[in-house]
């Protein structure tokens, strides 16, 4: 504020805009450096261990970890529900650890699910989830399916919005135990 005083005012307003913007390219040239050493790449069986942490630090970070092991047992067998089953399974990696990944799961015939969207905390609002989401949408495309359902619960406000974003459109609430489950599609045909 007293450099703000100090000197004539369209100075400072000028010199407070370029201030934001060198900080706006710094960001941006952070987040794409990061991006550059991100790959996306097909799940393989000596992920399972990070994928699996990765999915309960996930939603416990949101409050929305319920416990349950019945309610994660296709993480157990990911190459029979997602990878041999018409779907998809991504993990998105950086300096060789999985920081984000998530899973296409077939329905029916033209429904598939998208499932099991993480990205590790350090790493999140980087643009990493919609890259992961963007992939398996483009996945779901390619394999045939006409329309795409997902799932989240109203603690996980970043996880609404990106779904939003993306053509989501909420269809229904209903409640899980402590939580509250909100549940999306969008027709990709
Ligand atoms: C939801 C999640 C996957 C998003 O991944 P991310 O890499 O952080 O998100 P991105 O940086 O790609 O953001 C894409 C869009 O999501 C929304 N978003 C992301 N973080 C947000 C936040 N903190 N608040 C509001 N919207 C947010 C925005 O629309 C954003 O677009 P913008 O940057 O143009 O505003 C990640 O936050 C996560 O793993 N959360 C914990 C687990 C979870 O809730 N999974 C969801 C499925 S149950």
């Amino acid at each position: 504020m007293v450099f703000l005083r100090s000197v004539p005012h369209g100075w400072a307003k000028r010199s407070l805009r370029q201030e934001a913007s060198r900080l706006f390219s710094f960001i941006k040239e952070k987040n794409s450096v990061l991006m550059k050493n991100t790959t996306i790449r097909r799940f393989m069986q000596s992920d399972l261990e990070s994928v699996r942490t990765l999915h309960e630090v996930g939603l416990k970070q949101m409050d929305a970890y319920i416990g349950d092991p019945r309610l994660n047992r296709d993480l157990d067998t990911i190459f029979d529900v997602y990878l041999n089953n018409e779907g998809e399974f991504l993990v998105a990696v950086c300096n060789e650890k999985i920081i984000g990944m998530g899973g296409l799961r077939k329905v029916d015939k033209n429904t598939a699910e998208i499932k099991r969207l993480r990205v590790t905390r350090t790493y999140q609002g980087k643009g990493i989830g919609k890259t992961i989401l963007d992939e398996l949408i483009r996945r779901a495309k390619e394999l045939g399916y006409q329309k795409l359902i997902i799932d989240t619960t109203t603690k996980q406000i970043p996880a609404q919005r990106l779904f939003e974003k993306v053509g989501f459109r909420e269809t229904r609430r209903e409640r899980l135990g402590k939580l509250e489950q909100v549940f999306y599609e969008m027709n990709i045909s």
